[in-house]
């Protein structure tokens, strides 16, 4: 993985209304950085400033202070060319399908490239590759979006980003509103694109268990500011505070939690089955150590 800083955010602070009665800190002090490579996870309650902040990382919101750094150099430096930068990180929308409008998907997928000025040979690789990556049948490329499934609209959404090879593919709850499948289809996806091009990823999700899945480090929003930022391990590990701050812990760590409630000697950052048969071998194991020990001298005496 390279060594440098993708996406560097200092201090950002972004209010909207401002001056306003209805005015809105949606952001307060937000600082972290992702190196790139990175599959990141951002978490939060409805309203902590999710979608406001990853708006910041191509542009579309303009920081009330702070500074947003992308590749090193910062986008709303004077003289900064901000189009330079809506291609280095391409951002998924919520329900990015509401935003199709061409005849076919072959030219839904082909607007963003073909808007960077690249030849026309180069555009239609380019929509070939991203369609496979998006899990998108090439039959489907002459069809209207409109003919298609929900799921397949959004497969054609988001081609059209990775289409433009951006630095950092941002995405907006890319599963919401599919099924248990598509959900996990769409992720993988997503993981597999990651692995394979090696693509800074930015996932915001309302699902424990997806950024459990495919994240590297997370980030915890909580009205407007960071709550925790780190790997996903230290972060599950911290699970009776996430659930303070309204969210939802994957099953499995909810399981564990109420073991140790029940008086069980067990570690709790525990977020995936795999882990979890771990944890409990290692439990039994040092429940027989103690077990062995005890039978000298009563050693499990308070
Ligand atoms: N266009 C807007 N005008 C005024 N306030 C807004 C606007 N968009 C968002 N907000 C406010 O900013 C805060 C952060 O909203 P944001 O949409 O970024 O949260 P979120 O974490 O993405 O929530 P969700 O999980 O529901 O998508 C909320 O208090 C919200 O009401
Ligand atoms: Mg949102």
């Amino acid at each position: 993985m390279p060594e440098n800083d993708i996406l560097k955010i200092e201090h950002l602070r972004y209010v909207y209304n401002p001056g306003m009665p209805d005015e809105v800190a949606a952001l307060d002090d937000v600082s972290f950085t992702v190196r790139e490579g990175e599959f990141i996870g951002v978490i939060g309650a409805t309203g902590s400033g999710k979608s406001t902040l990853i708006a910041h990382f191509n542009g579309l919101n303009k920081p009330t202070s702070g500074r947003v750094l992308v590749d090193g150099r910062d986008m709303w430096a004077p003289g900064a060319d901000l189009r330079s930068f809506r291609f280095l990180v391409g951002l998924v929308m919520q329900y990015p399908e509401y935003q199709l409008f061409e005849e076919t998907c072959a030219a839904d997928i082909a607007y963003g490239p073909r808007n960077m000025g690249l030849p026309e040979t180069e555009v239609q690789e380019r929509v070939k590759e991203a369609a496979a990556f998006a899990g998108l049948d090439e039959s489907l490329l002459k069809r209207s979006p409109f003919e298609l499934s929900g799921g397949q609209k959004r497969r054609v959404a988001i081609a059209g980003v990775m289409a433009m090879r951006p630095r950092v593919l941002v995405l907006d709850e890319p599963a919401a509103g599919l099924d248990p499948e598509g959900r996990d289809t769409i992720l993988s996806q997503i993981r597999d694109y990651h692995r394979k091009t090696g693509t800074t990823v930015v996932l915001v999700s309302h699902s424990m268990e997806d950024i459990a899945k495919y994240a590297d480090r997370v980030l915890v929003l909580d009205k407007a500011k960071v709550a925790m930022f780190d790997t996903v391990p230290a972060v599950f590990a911290r699970a009776p505070e996430l659930l303070a701050l309204g969210l939802s812990v994957p099953q499995i760590t909810q399981i564990f939690l109420k073991l140790k409630e029940m008086g069980l000697t067990i570690d709790t950052d525990v977020y995936t089955v795999p882990y979890a048969v771990k944890t409990i071998q290692k439990a039994l194991a040092a429940k027989r150590a103690a077990g062995a020990a005890g039978e000298g001298g009563g050693a499990d005496a308070p």
